[in-house]
């Protein structure tokens, strides 16, 4: 009989490839996605504990769905996934009675073992294991649902930047074989993929390759069919010579890199435990920039880290005037139970915090329209991977990672999957308008990245 999975992800591109790893997990017992929590017979919230805000959500959406389940009624199954799984555990259970299941992120390859279980007795199932044996082993081949593709690569982290949860989350850090990968990558590109996203937590740390992630990068790049190679996120600390080479040498590899900075402040890095200075993230951009010259920058914040003074603020500012960033994210310091951070001295006083976050993203979001601007009249080729909203609407990805929008009436459907020249004609605050390339029309899926 076919039963109904809804999934809610909160978190980073990681959650959202996992998301999609456990509907296929779950495809074998029958379960089809349904986008109505309603009509739904599993109901997995895949969660995120990086922020206060992130983790306290998963609870106010666990209360709505305790509806599903009118007293005591036996309703839909409710699983939590993720990251807060992993750190909270038991907890979830004793503040979120309705549910019925918990599984931690290195263990959902179990969840029909798990689902038996709940189906079978009264209690709830709870995994938060980090097992021994890969959860890749046993997840089923990947396939390709549409032409753009994540691949985890290598998960976890052993930083332990003072900060933050991830660590603690998602466990040591773990590297898959790159014969393993590079297998994944040729089923996916076999299905029509032109764009993989390399997925880590830490995807520079990569050691699964001879020469870590740029072997591994010199290896895909071979994959005829495969046109575009990201990776994301990448610790400053892992950028390598060899790394920074692979930037001039593989064409596919775009020109685009979200590289976490933090701070532009020397004393707030080392509080954060971050292992480099503001120098050396300076030079790794310079040196960047002159193996791929078109490369564009995109980072993170963190604004009132405990002990950031005024000054500090201002370092960072003065980082971002001076990198210029394609795109960035910032976010007020969130104190996590069970790191260090949130046990120093010197926390910053609320109204600070959010007084700093709104002027560094004011100085991002000039930056990035800036950025934005500079296409218009340029002819980029974009990747269109989706139908807009409108009728006959295409949207795509640059080799920049913008969106760009155009029309394309009656051919629309026909360039989903092809990298298309479009002449950008205008530019809003975080997308493109563009115009197919009128010579372009019938031979796109001849162009190249
Ligand atoms: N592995 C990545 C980061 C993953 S978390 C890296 O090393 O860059 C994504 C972002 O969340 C981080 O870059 C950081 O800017 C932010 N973040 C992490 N912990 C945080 C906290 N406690 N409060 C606020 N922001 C945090
Ligand atoms: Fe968190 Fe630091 Fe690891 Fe990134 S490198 S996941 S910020 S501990
Ligand atoms: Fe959040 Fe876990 Fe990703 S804490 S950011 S979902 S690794």
């Amino acid at each position: 009989m076919a039963k109904k999975l809804f999934i809610q992800t909160y978190g980073c591109q990681m959650n959202v490839h996992d998301s999609a790893r456990m509907a296929d997990v779950l495809a074998p017992l029958g379960y089809a996605p349904t986008a109505t929590v309603e009509d739904a017979d599993l109901v997995i919230l895949n969660t995120c504990h990086i922020r206060e805000k992130a983790a306290e959500k998963v609870y106010s959406e666990l209360g709505r769905l305790r509806r599903l389940k009118p007293g005591g009624a036996r309703g839909p199954t409710i699983a939590v996934a993720g990251c807060v799984a992993q750190a909270e555990g038991e907890e979830i259970l004793r503040r979120a009675p309705h549910v019925d299941l918990v599984v931690g992120p290195q263990t959902y390859h179990r969840l029909p073992h798990m689902l038996a279980e709940v189906a079978s007795r009264a209690g709830a199932a709870i995994d938060t294991d980090f097992p021994a044996d890969s959860k890749f082993d046993a997840l089923p081949a990947p396939h390709a649902a549409g032409p753009s593709a994540f691949l985890t690569v290598q998960e976890g982290c052993d930083k332990f930047c003072a900060f933050c949860v991830v660590p603690y989350t998602r466990g040591a850090e773990v590297s898959r074989r790159a014969a393993a990968v590079i297998a994944e990558a040729r089923i996916l590109v076999e299905g029509g993929v032109r764009e993989i996203t390399l997925l880590g937590q830490n995807v520079n740390a990569y050691h699964g390759a001879e020469a870590g992630l740029a072997g591994l990068i010199r290896a895909l790049a071979e994959i005829d069919g495969l046109a575009r190679i990201r990776y994301t996120t990448s610790h400053p600390r892992d950028m390598s010579d060899d790394l920074i080479r692979v930037h001039a040498e593989v064409e596919k590899l775009m020109p685009w890199l979200h590289l976490p900075v933090q701070s532009g402040s020397d004393s707030v890095l080392r509080l954060m435990n971050r292992r480099h200075d503001a120098a050396t993230y300076r030079r790794i951009v310079e040196r960047l920039r002159g193996a791929r010259p078109d490369i564009a920058l995109s980072s993170d914040f963190i604004v009132g880290h405990p002990g950031e003074t005024e000054d500090d603020f201002r370092a960072t500012l003065a980082l971002v005037e001076e990198i210029g960033f394609a795109q960035a994210y910032s976010f007020k310091y969130s104190p996590r139970p069970g790191t260090p951070a949130a046990e120093m001295d010197d926390q910053v006083p609320e109204p600070v915090k959010a007084e700093r976050l709104a002027r560094v993203q004011a100085l991002v979001a000039t930056q990035q329209s800036e950025f934005n601007r500079g296409f218009i009249d340029r002819i980029v080729p974009v990747l269109f991977d989706r139908p807009g909203r409108m009728a006959g609407q295409l949207g795509g990805r640059s080799p920049h990672m913008q969106a760009v929008h155009v029309d394309a009436a009656g051919e629309a459907a026909a360039h989903i999957g092809a990298i298309v020249p479009v002449r950008i004609v205008a530019a809003h605050a975080i997308s493109l308008a563009g115009r197919i390339e009128p010579a372009a029309s019938g031979t796109a899926r001849a162009a190249s990245a």
